[in-house]
């Protein structure tokens, strides 16, 4: 079993994992030797604090070991993938990689012997999603119901999003007005419609009266944002997605809890005033990374 996409994830297996990490949580030293002698590869072909914090944290805490490559580092950058990863999964329990293509991804998952967990491609990012859900549930107590609204750029992050809460009830309304191209995959959008709880809109000031969680991302994906070359990219975009900023005046009338899966930009897609307001469970969706890491690594290492 793999974690690619969360598209071949099912519901109750989405949800085992959310429950698992609240359990993990609240009793770590119940799973202090869950994965003694186990090994992880983290591969990284591009920038993480949270996703490589969490998994190498995840593994020493559940009494096992992680590695960190540097995709530049290794002879991924020489060989086929299809080969390096075979030998890899030889030597190691599980493989987590962030690559750049989700391609990529496919072929590291199709050669491994292991599972191969995706630590995000400009695709997907579904351990990002499972960390919100589980989130979401310690924060309101329940999913099912639950009205997300996520206003920013349709990337891989709106994607797993849309995925992991039209699979666990979660009402999802997207306001997008910009969509990155390298991340659309119909076939989420097609499913999220035929459940009736997904939708979109470009009105962000109704869609957010009712909200209970607002939502927002990067508008600029990681690879990119210092990048020289896409700076006319970054201010076209920037103008655009300026008026769907999450800020005080636009949350005036709403209660909603506001999430941020970080790095943020304050200033940006956030005000610096809502990330620190008592509305922000923004911290404490960054900290569940670790405990979903460690479900989501009990749930591929122990079936
Ligand atoms: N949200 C997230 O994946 O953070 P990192 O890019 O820092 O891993």
């Amino acid at each position: 079993m793999h974690l690619i996409t969360l598209k071949e994830w099912s519901p109750a297996e989405i949800e085992e994992v959310i429950d698992n990490s609240v359990e993990i949580k609240r009793s770590p030293n119940q799973f202090k030797t869950a994965l003694e002698e186990k090994s992880l590869a983290m591969i990284f072909q591009k920038t993480s604090t949270r996703t490589r914090v969490s998994f190498e944290v995840a593994m020493t805490q559940l009494g096992g070991h992680a590695l960190y490559l540097d995709w530049r580092t290794t002879n991924f950058t020489l060989g086929d993938v299809k080969d390096e990863t075979r030998y890899l999964s030889r030597n190691v329990d599980c493989i987590m990689a962030r690559l750049m293509r989700s391609s990529d991804l496919s072929a590291v998952a199709a050669a491994s012997q292991v599972p191969v967990i995706n630590g995000c491609d400009e695709k997907y990012h579904p351990c990002q999603a499972i960390a919100d859900l589980m989130t979401i549930k310690e924060q309101i107590g329940k999913l099912k119901g639950v009205k997300l609204v996520y206003i920013g750029v349709h990337n891989n992050v709106c994607n797993s999003l849309i995925v992991g809460c039209t699979k666990t009830g979660v009402k999802l309304t997207a306001v997008t007005p910009f969509k990155n191209e390298q991340s659309l995959d119909e076939e989420i959008i097609e499913a999220a419609e035929k459940t009736g709880l997904y939708k979109t809109t470009l009105d962000a000031k109704n869609a957010v009266k009712d909200a209970d969680v607002v939502y927002t991302d990067t508008w600029i994906d990681m690879e990119f944002f210092l990048e020289p070359k896409f700076k006319e990219e970054k201010e076209r975009r920037t103008e655009l997605m300026l008026p769907y900023q999450i800020n005080e005046e636009l949350l005036k009338h709403t209660d909603a809890l506001v999430m941020h899966d970080m790095p943020m930009h304050r200033g940006y897609e956030i005000s610096g005033e809502i990330v620190e307001s008592q509305r922000s469970i923004i911290y404490e969706q960054s900290e569940n990374r670790l405990y979903t890491a460690k479900g989501i690594l009990l749930k591929l290492l122990r079936t």
